[in-house]
């Protein structure tokens, strides 16, 4: 298990903010299955994300909001089975706590329940505040998300870079503060301005993952499809993909159908 970390301990949120205190980054990538996150989690990651892009990656939606919470605990469930290491964050799906308090903790706690996960993400600050505290004081630990925040997409109209300007920047900043003051773990900062995400960071007391966020981030989180070039047509700044799966995959399937359709697979060796 994780041939890149030499502490196989079950990863905690205490651990991650005791890693930012040494300094340590933190890696974190999504996963909704359970052989991506068997993978990904003896890798050695350190949070693994079952992200409601869940939506676009596995479902083919065009955004995050059609996503159910019964589809987002089937994938987390999945998840789970795989991950021995990782702290498994899984996200609160669009529609199931912006309405009030009583129904965020209602349906946290029904993800946390059926899926074993160990952690929740909600996008969104002072506005969804009351919400955060009320899952906290269920303990029930959550990760903030601010910046390019998917499941308001409809409300910004283009996934550009956010908070450029002054007023903007400036209530992400206040945002973040209160997600760590009602007792946040950490807090995903999405496609902001490098500089203003240092300055989180260094304000911060705990971790401060980035997406498009620039380097000085605690740590970084991607999506498995496009960090591993499963996904194509998807190419923003902030994306290094690490392999062409979608190259080798295809080449691979192709050499499969011309084998049956040349009779040469199955041969005598593979067969009873
Ligand atoms: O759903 C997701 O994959 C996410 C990451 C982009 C942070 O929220």
């Amino acid at each position: 298990m994780g041939y890149l970390v030499e502490d196989n301990r079950k990863v905690t949120t205490h651990r991650l903010i005791q890693m930012k205190q040494e300094g340590k980054k933190i890696a974190m990538l999504t996963s909704y299955d359970y052989t991506t996150a068997q993978i990904v989690d003896a890798a050695g990651m350190d949070i693994i994300l079952v992200g409601d892009s869940a939506s676009n990656v596995m479902a083919g939606n065009v955004t995050t909001l059609p996503i159910t919470l019964d589809q987002m605990i089937y994938h987390a469930k999945a998840v789970v089975r795989a991950t021995k290491r990782a702290l498994v964050v899984c996200d609160m799906p669009f529609g199931t706590y912006q309405v009030n308090p009583t129904e965020g903790v209602t349906n946290a706690i029904r993800i946390m329940k059926e899926s074993h996960c160990d952690a929740l993400k909600l996008e969104g600050g002072i506005e969804i505040i009351d919400t955060v505290k009320k899952i906290l004081d269920a303990g029930i630990p959550v990760c903030g998300h601010l910046g390019l925040t998917p499941q308001s997409i409809n409300k910004f109209g283009t996934y550009t870079v956010r908070a450029r300007e002054e007023a903007e920047a400036a209530k992400l900043v206040s945002d973040a503060h209160a997600l760590e003051d009602a007792g946040c773990f950490a807090v995903v900062l999405e496609k902001i301005p490098a500089a203003l995400a240092a300055r989180v960071t260094s304000e911060l007391r705990i971790p401060v993952i980035g997406i498009g966020a620039g380097g000085a981030c605690d740590g970084q989180v991607l999506v498995v499809a496009d960090m591993l070039g499963m996904s194509q047509g998807f190419s923003p700044k902030f994306l290094r993909r690490y392999a062409d799966l979608h190259s080798i995959m295809t080449e691979a399937i192709g050499n499969y159908i011309t084998d049956v359709k040349s009779g040469d697979f199955p041969n005598e060796n593979e067969q009873y």
